[in-house]
């Protein structure tokens, strides 16, 4: 009898695992939506031109350089880390804060590039949610310390504050942050191909 009952609550209730992308349809939709909100702030100029792949050089895209993206000037690149012969360290320009002038280094509290892992620049709005949904592919396991990074990093932040004649990303950052809550809600759907 205890053994049917537990069968019966298996059945009844299959749990969290397997969830992604199983959701109900209406829960798809909507949290299809809610990640092109996401991506269109993670695919900003403001957060991709950090979030950059393994050649390790930052951008620079975005109407503020122009009509076409390109590698950030002087030759910068986090490549060889410190002891690398080509690397300076991005905090010899860019400090805890913007500079005034238009075009200046802008600044945030540890001004770095993520890990590669983390690559949004040049992918495709599926790849990025691939990626972004797999805990073992973010470097933040949880979906709750993913919201509390967005609440509290200072480089997010920088964002919405990016100095004079820098355009914002769409939304709030309270905003972005429902939207991944929600979006994890509904089964943390992505995009095909
Ligand atoms: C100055 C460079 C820089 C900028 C600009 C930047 N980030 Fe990041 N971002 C980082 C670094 C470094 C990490 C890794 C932090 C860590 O692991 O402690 C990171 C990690 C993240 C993560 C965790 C991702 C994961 O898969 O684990 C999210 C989410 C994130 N950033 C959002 C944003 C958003 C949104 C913006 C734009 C509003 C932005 N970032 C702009 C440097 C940057
Ligand atoms: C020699 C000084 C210098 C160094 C070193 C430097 N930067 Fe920059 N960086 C700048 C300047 C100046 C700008 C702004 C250029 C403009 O607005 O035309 C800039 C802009 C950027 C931007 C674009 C911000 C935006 O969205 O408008 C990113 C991202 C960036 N730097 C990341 C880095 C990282 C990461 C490093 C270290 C690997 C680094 N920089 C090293 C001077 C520097």
């Amino acid at each position: 009898m205890i053994r049917l009952a537990l069968l019966i609550l298996l059945i009844v209730c299959p749990g969290r695992a397997g969830a992604q992308d199983q959701a109900a349809p209406q829960d798809r939709a909507r949290g299809l939506e809610l990640w092109s909100r996401i991506h269109q702030v993670f695919s900003h100029p403001r957060c991709a031109n950090c979030h950059v792949g393994t050649d390790r050089v930052p951008m620079w895209s975005g109407p503020e350089y122009g009509s076409t993206p390109r590698p950030h000037g002087m030759n910068i690149s986090a490549k060889g880390g410190d002891n690398g012969s080509n690397y300076l360290a991005c905090t010899t320009c860019h400090t805890t804060h913007n500079l005034d002038t238009p075009h200046g280094p802008p600044g945030a509290l540890d001004w770095e590039l993520p890990g590669p892992e983390r690559q949004w620049f040049g992918k495709s709005s599926a790849e990025v949610c691939k990626q972004f949904r797999d805990p073992k592919l973010r470097n933040i396991e949880s979906i709750d310390a993913v919201v509390r990074h967005i609440k509290t990093d200072a480089r997010v932040a920088w964002g919405w504050e990016p100095g004079p004649e820098r355009k914002k990303p769409p939304y709030s950052v309270n905003e972005l942050a429902g939207f991944i809550r929600q979006w994890d809600k509904a089964g943390a759907p992505c995009p095909a191909e």
